[in-house]
């Protein structure tokens, strides 16, 4: 049984009912969160993008570190319009290092080993296809130079606090002292302002999160009626956690791959979390999890905050 079925099924017999966010990615999906980030209500990737443009030098001086050469890991990458001014400046810098972008979507991969040495000239890309630390496993294997990896877009943020703090310590167990990270955070503000980002006037949000019934109904013969799913994002200023769900607006039964799900009139499922941090809550993670804060990088109106770790 693939990965995918295993899991859908797996997570649609939990109570309450699951799906995993990672998912949402397939070619659609990976065009609906482009135009997620084109919302004028989204605007963590405006911070981000401020960070990467106006502070591009400071940046790639921080990571270089002093090293000669280094891999340059990228979790989650996406399409990379961030962190490409990086990779420019880097290689205006003349460092010597290879760019290994790690994404779920094969298509996005394959985009980034296509375009990226055509648009930055003398750029080595070696682009890792799976799953995050599998494909950290493999960077290793590729090999043994000194790692600077990259976390951008608030990916972070799409694990409970718990989890993100398992997941930097596995970060670090596949690192060597000294070795540097790139987290990006997306910080608490006012919550009208955090709710409207995940509820976007276009209903791209939405879209993205009934994607995904229509990818198991593509992908995994499923038959859910997209008609019957409503989208219902939540933000909570006690707790920074910013949820999507999908609520079943009538009793239903949906048929997976031969198997089947009731589902309850009002009965949710729960997609994905967007957790928001402060400045003190991301140093305090980085403490517990084996590394040491060296520098913030702000936007200018502080929503933002892309920091820079090393290992300890
Ligand atoms: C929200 S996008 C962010 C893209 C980019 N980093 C940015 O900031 O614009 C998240 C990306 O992470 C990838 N991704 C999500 N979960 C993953 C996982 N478990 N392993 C590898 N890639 C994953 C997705 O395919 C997607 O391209």
């Amino acid at each position: 049984m693939n990965q995918f079925l295993k899991e859908v099924l797996n997570d649609l017999s939990h109570s309450p009912k699951t799906l995993n966010s990672k998912y949402f990615y397939d070619g659609k999906g990976d065009k609906l969160f482009q135009e997620i980030m084109d919302c004028p209500e989204y605007y963590p990737t405006n911070c981000e993008m401020e960070i990467f443009t106006e502070r591009t030098r400071d940046l790639a001086i921080t990571l270089k570190n002093g090293f000669n050469t280094f891999d340059l890991v990228e979790m989650g990458a996406g399409d990379a319009t961030k962190s490409s001014y990086l990779l420019k400046e880097l290689m205006e810098m003349k460092a010597d290092f290879t760019y290994m972008p790690i994404d779920i979507s094969s298509t996005m991969v394959k985009h980034l080993e296509d375009t990226l040495p055509l648009k930055i000239e003398g750029l080595k890309v070696e682009g890792l296809n799976g799953e995050y630390f599998d494909m950290l496993e493999k960077a290793n294997q590729i090999s043994s130079r000194k790692k600077v990896v990259l976390m951008l877009g608030g990916n972070i943020g799409n694990e409970t606090p718990e989890n993100a703090l398992e997941f930097c310590r596995k970060i670090r167990s596949y690192l060597q002292e000294g070795d540097l990270v790139l987290i990006g955070f997306d910080l608490k503000k006012n919550p009208r302002t955090i709710l409207a980002a995940y509820n976007d006037a276009a209903g791209f949000t939405r879209d993205f999160n009934l994607n995904l019934l229509n990818r198991i109904n593509n992908e995994l013969g499923g038959n859910f009626d997209m008609e019957q799913f409503e989208h219902y994002p939540t933000y909570d200023p006690a707790t920074g956690a910013c949820k999507s769900y999908l609520v079943s607006t009538t009793d239903q039964k949906v048929q997976i791959s031969g198997e089947a799900f009731e589902f309850k009139e009002n009965e949710f499922i729960y997609m994905e979390i967007s957790q928001k941090y402060s400045v003190e809550e991301t140093e305090e993670m980085a403490r517990s999890t084996g590394f040491k804060a060296v520098k913030h990088f702000f936007d200018h109106k502080n929503w933002f905050v892309d920091t820079v770790w090393q290992c300890v």
